[in-house]
């Protein structure tokens, strides 16, 4: 890897994301994090030993995309792109609003697309997209059809892109990290669980310790991203509690350790 190599990473600044750009930082690469607001960003960057560079950027928006493309030069290879920025609401199905239906789908689903096309001109052979993929995508939940529908979307939206690019030496794979503890998980524990029943699961999951580090997911990520095959990669979406490939990157460590990483 050169210093010309670039991973993206969206929804930096907080969560999986911040975890992820945080560890991809170790490596000798430029790591360009996104998300809408500056502050999270700059607080991942200060949190790195490593060069991230934030770019404050609305992944639903062109003018938000343009932003992110503007930041690269025409010698740059966007080696990983990892679509991180999610966004999720608790809406039960009277009360969905065609508002928040769109902001979820623009951000879930559009975005991945959309920025992925852009990009085009710095994925090069050798490059890998990685979905963070959701169980959500095949296990509805109450008062989260708009979240659920957009997960759904983005599963097959990785699975046709993983064809379309593979002539170009692009691998696209996925990876369903959850339950995770994040910003994203502590506001679904907060809810209602009369509104959302799934808030008592994660709950539960929370006093039995069993929510996940985002930068256990991260060491994941980064395994996925730098230590497998390109079919490997794209192979069946990847799920971080799958046993069977723990002993390469989990080094003995419990997948449920705590780890500081301030959110
Ligand atoms: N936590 C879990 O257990 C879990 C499980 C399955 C899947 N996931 C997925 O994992 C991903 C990360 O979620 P998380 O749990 O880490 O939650 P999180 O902490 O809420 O992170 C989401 C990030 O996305 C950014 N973002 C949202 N909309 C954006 C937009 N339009 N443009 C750019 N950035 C945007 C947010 O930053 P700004 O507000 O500053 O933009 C935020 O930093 C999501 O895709 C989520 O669906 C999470």
């Amino acid at each position: 890897m050169s210093r010309c190599d670039i991973a993206i990473v969206t929804g930096a600044g907080s969560g999986l994301g911040r975890a992820v750009a945080r560890s991809l930082a170790e490596l000798p690469l430029r790591v360009i994090a996104i998300g809408r607001r500056l502050d999270p960003l700059l607080a991942t960057a200060s949190m790195s030993g490593g060069t991230i560079e934030p770019v404050a950027a609305d992944v639903s928006t062109t003018s938000g995309r343009s932003r992110i493309c503007s930041a690269l030069r025409s010698a740059d290879r966007v080696r990983f792109l990892v679509h991180a920025a999610g966004m999720h609401a608790i809406e039960p199905l009277g009360s969905i609003t065609v508002a928040t239906w769109r902001r979820i789908l623009d951000t879930n689903v559009d975005a991945r697309l959309f920025l992925t096309l852009d990009l085009l001109p710095w994925l090069q052979p050798g490059s890998r997209v990685l979905f963070v993929g959701s169980n959500s995508a095949t296990r509805p939940r109450q008062s989260a059809t708009a979240y659920c529908v957009s997960q759904a979307a983005s599963h097959m939206l990785q699975q046709c892109l993983k064809i379309e690019l593979a002539p170009r030496g692009i691998a696209v794979g996925s990876a369903v990290p959850s339950p995770v503890d994040t910003p994203m998980i502590a506001a679904q524990i907060a809810a209602d669980p009369g509104l959302y029943p799934d808030a008592e699961d994660y709950r539960r999951l929370r006093d039995a310790g069993q929510l996940i580090a985002p930068a256990t997911v991260a060491r994941f990520y980064r395994w996925l991203l730098t230590q497998t095959s390109d079919i490997a990669f794209s192979a069946d979406p990847w799920n971080v509690r799958d046993e069977s490939h723990h002993e390469h990157w989990l080094n003995g460590t419990d997948l449920y350790a705590r780890i500081a990483a301030p959110d």
